[in-house]
């Protein structure tokens, strides 16, 4: 007797009329028509069955806080940093705890299942550090919740940076962190760069840098991270997050570091929502979209993911953990519109960005956990064109959250009867 059995379930890659088996909280069986006894049987009705949404770029120490002390008013990403640090000394570990909790619970109700989370180590205290470790542990059950040691006020630039940055990993964070471009200088940012490298090998840990995160065509700590990768032998455990200088470089200087980037295995996460609102602020027209060279990177082999980066908080007035709605906006930014980008999109808020936080057992596939959730939408494409409503949610078999289908009743004369928001292909689509 199999535990779950999902029916007529339409599958990312294109696979249709697919039945999912569930066992012990795996997935035991995929393949057409599947006919088994079942504690529970789920007719999918050929909607979208995918893997959980995967945030591989976040804050959640700052989510939640918008308007504490006061808002962003140039909406730059300086003035976020320092409204940060006005923030910072009035924080409690209860009230961090409470709103990272809220949050896990907007994003479960998303089929946002795991998510990277950058905590800022500046502080001696570490205060945010182990209020999100404590959250860590308590979502344990539903959600994965990697924490990244950041030093947002730069890890050479703040007295006692590195000690406080290794006594957050010592405390457990699992993974090296920096912010090379708010270094005082070029030349501090690049030996950040090397410095925090080094010791993400000695500890044999992952890296994930905020690297770039600037209008300025001339940054090059994206090129230092490659080469240190290289250098320490790191391939596939770094990822640059942000990048946005690479969108205003030289197109010469870009098609040297594209392949640099690519032959280092450093994977790349852009930031839709908040590169567009945060880069080109000191332009006049045209504005630049801010937003790092995501069709160039993809073409080229590197993994590319999407994040959501901040939601509610002094950088971001917005969001609510829809990672499609991420998609959305980095497909539109990028202008990626054909039908295989659109997918690759998709590709980037699932199972690129679980490949960025190095996730075991995920992905739709026999042996792979059963994770997994219902939308309303017959393809990834549709997904994003109506950020589509998440019917079911499941982790390891175990149904954490359902929504009821988006319909609006329409009373128009002469179109009685009909709905709206209902997923419905193009002619011809
Ligand atoms: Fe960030």
């Amino acid at each position: 007797m199999l535990d779950l059995l999902i029916t007529h379930a339409s599958l990312p890659d294109g696979r249709c009329d697919m039945s999912v088996a569930v066992q012990g909280g795996r997935i035991v069986e995929v393949a057409p028509g599947l006919h088994a006894p079942a504690h529970e049987t789920v007719d999918a009705q050929g909607q979208l069955l995918s893997p959980p949404f995967c945030d591989s770029h976040f804050h959640m120490d700052a989510t939640l806080s918008y308007g504490l002390p006061r808002v962003n008013h140039s909406g730059t990403l300086l003035e976020g940093i320092a409204l940060w640090g006005e923030l910072k000394p009035m924080l409690t570990e209860e009230a961090l705890v409470e709103r990272a909790l809220t949050y896990c619970d907007w994003a479960v109700a998303k089929g946002l299942l795991a998510i990277r989370s950058h905590v800022d180590t500046s502080d001696p205290s570490l205060l945010p550090v182990r209020a999100m470790l404590e959250v860590k542990n308590r979502v344990a059950p539903y959600l994965d919740l990697q924490l990244v040691a950041f030093p947002q006020d730069g890890v050479l630039r703040t007295p006692g940076g590195l000690d406080n940055l290794q006594r957050a990993l010592d405390l457990g964070v699992d993974v090296v962190g920096g912010i090379p471009h708010f270094e005082r200088t070029m030349g501090e940012g690049a030996a950040s760069v090397k410095l925090l490298c080094e010791l993400a090998a000695e500890r044999g840990l992952p890296v994930d840098m905020h690297c770039d995160e600037s209008d300025d065509p001339l940054s090059r700590h994206i090129e230092t991270l490659a080469l240190e990768t290289q250098r320490l032998g790191l391939q596939g455990r770094v990822n640059g997050s942000h990048l946005t200088s690479m969108h205003s470089m030289d197109n010469y200087y870009a098609s040297k570091l594209i392949p640099l980037i690519a032959e280092s295995g450093v994977s790349a996460v852009a930031n839709p929502l908040i590169n567009i609102t945060l880069q080109g602020r000191h332009d006049t027209y045209p504005k630049r979209r801010g937003m790092t060279r995501v069709p160039e990177l993809m073409a080229a082999g590197v993994t590319v993911a999407f994040g959501h980066d901040c939601v509610m908080d002094p950088w971001y007035s917005l969001g609510s953990g829809d990672m499609l709605e991420v998609a959305h906006m980095g497909l539109h930014v990028a202008q990626i519109t054909s039908q295989a980008g659109m997918r690759q999109c998709f590709d980037a808020v699932t199972v690129n960005a679980a490949r960025v936080m190095g996730l075991d057992g995920y992905g739709i596939d026999v042996g792979r956990d059963a994770s997994f959730v219902l939308l309303q939408a017959r393809d990834p494409v549709e997904a994003i064109r109506l950020r589509a409503t998440r019917l079911k949610v499941w982790r390891k078999g175990v149904l954490l959250a359902q929504t009821a289908p988006s319909a609006a009743q329409l009373s128009l004369p002469g179109r009685m009867g009909s709905t709206a928001f209902m997923p419905a292909k193009a002619a011809g689509g």
